[in-house]
Formats: structure tokens, sequence, C-alpha cells
């Protein structure tokens, strides 16, 4: 169920392409069918072809748009500049940055190698495609990005230490990108998104929880209760000229505003809780 209309003015804007990074599923997925209720043709990369290959069938079905897939590897060193050359024919009016390696457990057991896929999925490849974007779009004087973000990155958090500072990489470089290129008439956000039910989201199901399942009050009644991804997605295009930040739902950011005003310890602790009690963890506590 759609929330507003698309927006269909946005491709006049910006430019008639729009770009989702991390586009073969959930989330991804939905930000790729809004960016074509919008009316923009639409290119997708995620690694798995047969997943691009039928989300943009569906959209060129039902939307008439046009549609590029680009099979890649987000963590692979060069993929950001490899894109970016696939690309460079395009009038890119949109990119989203959406794809994320979400390394999951205690620190001390995440193995480096995945610690480095973290890195590179969730900091170097958006700082390379927002730099080669950004080029373009800045000489060009319009044009709009979203780095999707976390509210993991609002403070440290246990069981997902690393990702949530990765997230947090991401939340900052978009903001200030947002003070850097307004003023070339190019569009940033830095788009914190809350608990979505995405084909990766466990935490919503009775199940997903030991014993000692979290209460409702505060983070834990988002998480019981998620965003679909068309609400997360239709509300990124709504908002995609109203940087420098902002949340998938209401509740995010009162979540995010009383959290800043309590101690950091609190507000760490309160992440915490939630995350050790997720079933998966707790034989490791
Ligand atoms: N779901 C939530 O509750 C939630 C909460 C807070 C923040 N977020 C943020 O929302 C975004 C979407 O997360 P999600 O969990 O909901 O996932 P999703 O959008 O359902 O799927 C993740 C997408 O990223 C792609 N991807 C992951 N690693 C990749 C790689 N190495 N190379 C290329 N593509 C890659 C996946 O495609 P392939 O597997 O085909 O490569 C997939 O298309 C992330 O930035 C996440 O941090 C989500």
């Amino acid at each position: 169920v759609l929330v507003n209309e698309p927006d269909q003015t946005l491709p006049v804007r910006y430019g008639p392409w729009a770009l989702v990074a991390g586009a073969s599923a959930g989330l991804g997925a939905a930000f790729a069918v809004q960016a074509a209720r919008c009316c923009f043709d639409v290119v997708l990369v995620a690694r798995r072809e047969s997943a691009l290959a039928e989300t943009a069938s569906r959209i060129r079905a039902e939307y008439g748009v046009n549609t590029r897939t680009i099979v890649a590897d987000l963590a692979a060193p060069d993929a950001g500049e490899v894109i970016a050359g696939e690309i460079d024919d395009l009038d890119l009016g949109v990119f989203v940055y959406n794809a994320a390696a979400e390394p999951e457990g205690r620190f001390l057991d995440v193995p480096l190698e995945e610690q480095r896929v973290n890195l590179s999925v969730n900091c170097w490849t958006p700082t390379v495609l927002a730099h080669r974007v950004g080029h373009k779009m800045v000489e060009r004087g319009r044009g709009a990005m979203a780095i999707v973000s976390s509210m993991a990155a609002l403070q440290g958090i246990k069981m997902f230490a690393s990702y949530g500072a990765a997230k947090a990489y991401e939340l900052i470089l978009a903001e200030g990108l947002w003070d850097e290129f307004r003023e070339h008439g190019v569009d940033v956000l830095s788009y914190v998104v809350g608990a979505t039910a995405s084909a990766n989201f466990r935490g919503a199901a009775p199940e997903a929880y030991g014993e000692a399942a979290p209460s409702a009050g505060g983070p834990a009644d988002r998480i019981l209760n998620p965003s679909t991804p068309d609400e997360v997605a239709a509300r990124l295009f709504e908002r995609l000229h109203a940087g420098p930040r902002q949340y998938s739902h209401d509740a995010d950011e009162a979540t995010a505003v009383s959290a800043a005003q309590g101690s950091r310890a609190d507000a760490v602790r309160a992440m915490g809780e939630i995350t050790s009690r997720l079933a998966r963890f707790q034989k490791i506590g």
C-alpha cells in the first residue's frame, strides 16, 4: 500500500536515471521500485544476478521505465570505479547507497576478513561512488544522493560493534556532503533506517529472542513492529531534498532525540539490552 503518490517530477528536477546499490532484495529492491514509480529509469546493482533481473523485469513491465543491471561485489576494492565506469554514459539524477555488510557477534569472534568486508561495503565503496557520482552531479549542478545508515549508527552497539561504527561513517559522510554539495544544487541525505521487515530482518519474530525477550517500550517497540520496505522507500524519495538527516519513521526520530538527552552509557546499554537478547547470541552471551 502506497503511503503517498510518488513524485513524478523528481526526474525532471534531478535527472532521468536512478542508481540503487544493493537492489536485489528487501529494502534495496523497494528503493528500485519506488524510483520507477517516480518515473526514473533504474540501474540496479548487487551480487545476485537472477534476483536483480527479476526486479528489473518487474519494474519494466509495471512502470514502463528502462533498467540496467550491474552484477558487482561491493566488497571488491575496485567495485566503485567499475560501476562508475559502467554508468558513465547515463545522466544520473539519483544515487542511493543501500547495500550493507552486517557482521554480527562479539567483536573478538568476528574474523578479520569479515571486518574488512564491513569496511569495504559500508565505508570504502560508498566513498568511491559518492566521489565519482558527486563530481558529475556537482559539475551538472543537479542531482540527489542518499546514503542509507541505521539506528545502529547512533551509539555503540553490542554484537554489531563494527557494523554500527561503519554505519556511523556513512551517516556523518552524507551529512558533510549535504553541506558541501548544496551550494552546487545537489541534495544529499543521510537516511537513518530503523527496524524494517526486509529479507535479512529477523528481530520481529518472537522466536528471535531467548527467554528474556525485550519488553515493549523504547527501541524495542519498533523492532517488534518493523516498517515495511515500501514505506521506508517511499519516505526516502519524499525527503530527498530534506537533508542533512531524515529518519525512516517518526518513532525512530523520537528514540534518537530522547537517547541523545541521556548519558552515552544509557544509550549504549539500551541497544545492547536488545541485541544481546537475540536468541542466536545467547549461547555466547
Ligand atoms: N532491515 C533493517 O531493519 C535495517 C535497519 C537499519 C538499517 N538498515 C540498513 O538498510 C540497508 C538495507 O539493509 P537490509 O538488511 O534491509 O538489506 P536489503 O536491502 O534487504 O538487502 C541488502 C542488499 O545489499 C546487497 N549487498 C550486500 N552485500 C553486498 C555486496 N558485497 N555486494 C553487492 N551487493 C551487496 C544485497 O544483494 P546481494 O546479496 O544480491 O549482493 C541486497 O540487495 C542497509 O544499509 C542496512 O544497514 C536496515
